[in-house]
């Protein structure tokens, strides 16, 4: 196997422990997540200026809608603001948004500021923004199985035909590079169904710090961790 790039083409984020940071504090969960989207901003920048081309971030997961109604409000009304204000400066940074999950559950605001700005930045070329919203892999999966026996019930494809590459084809990451690095926040070691596929050999890295914590210097310590790693794929 060749040697892997030095810089993550694509690195995939478990933005976690929002809650505990604010509890911490003594502060609404609100606060936490609110000092969350700063550190979403301060990311990105280090991803563009490492070069990283891709950056998914685990904004919200199809089980987040379980939560109380304030707080799934709030979380809506933060992604909300975040892509309003974002939206220039995604085109002054060159870069393309992309939005992956059950995307017809969400506000109707929403929904319609993430397609405006996804059409507004499709040729963008510096950093593709993955965020994924109402996302659960499983459901994802489902999906993919879901049209592929679409097609083979109506004799279109034969199942033995069904491969690695031809799965990944029906995924919402159509067309992305899989994770080269996952990282999560606030030390749990769990997936909590994000990416099961597209992870299969992604090297991950868990950071004890909660997320409204994790800034610039931290994803570059992430990076520098990446490249002391030596990824095999399972060859020797
Ligand atoms: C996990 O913390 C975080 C989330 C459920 C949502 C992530 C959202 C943001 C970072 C803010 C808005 C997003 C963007 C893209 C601008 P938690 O609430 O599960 O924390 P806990 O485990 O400590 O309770």
């Amino acid at each position: 196997m060749a040697e892997y790039p030095e810089i993550p083409r694509h690195v995939a984020i478990i933005m976690d422990g929002n809650g505990r940071w604010a509890k911490e504090r003594g502060l609404p969960r609100l606060q936490g997540h609110r000092a969350g989207a700063e550190s979403v901003r301060e990311v990105m920048e280090a991803c563009i200026e490492l070069g990283v081309e891709y950056l998914t971030l685990y904004a919200f997961s199809s089980e987040n809608w379980s939560r109380p109604e304030k707080e799934v409000m709030a979380l809506m009304g933060l992604l909300d603001r975040f892509l309003d204000e974002k939206a220039k400066d995604l085109d002054r940074q060159n870069v393309r948004l992309l939005a992956i999950g059950q995307l017809d559950r969400l506000p109707l605001k929403t929904r319609k500021l993430l397609e405006r700005i996804q059409e507004r930045t499709a040729g963008h070329t510096t950093l593709t923004l993955v965020l994924a919203v109402s996302y659960g892999s499983r459901e994802e999966i489902i999906q993919a199985a879901r049209s592929l026996a679409t097609d083979a019930a109506a004799g279109t494809l034969k199942p033995a035909d069904i491969d690695a590459e031809l799965f990944a084809s029906r995924l919402q990451t159509a067309g992305i590079p899989d994770p080269d690095l996952l990282v999560r926040t606030s030390g749990e070691m769990r997936i909590s169904n994000f990416l099961l596929w597209q992870i299969s050999y992604s090297e991950i890295v868990i950071v004890k710090k909660f997320w409204p914590d994790f800034r610039q210097g931290d994803l570059f310590e992430t990076v520098k961790e990446y490249q002391r790693r030596h990824r095999r794929f399972g060859a020797l």
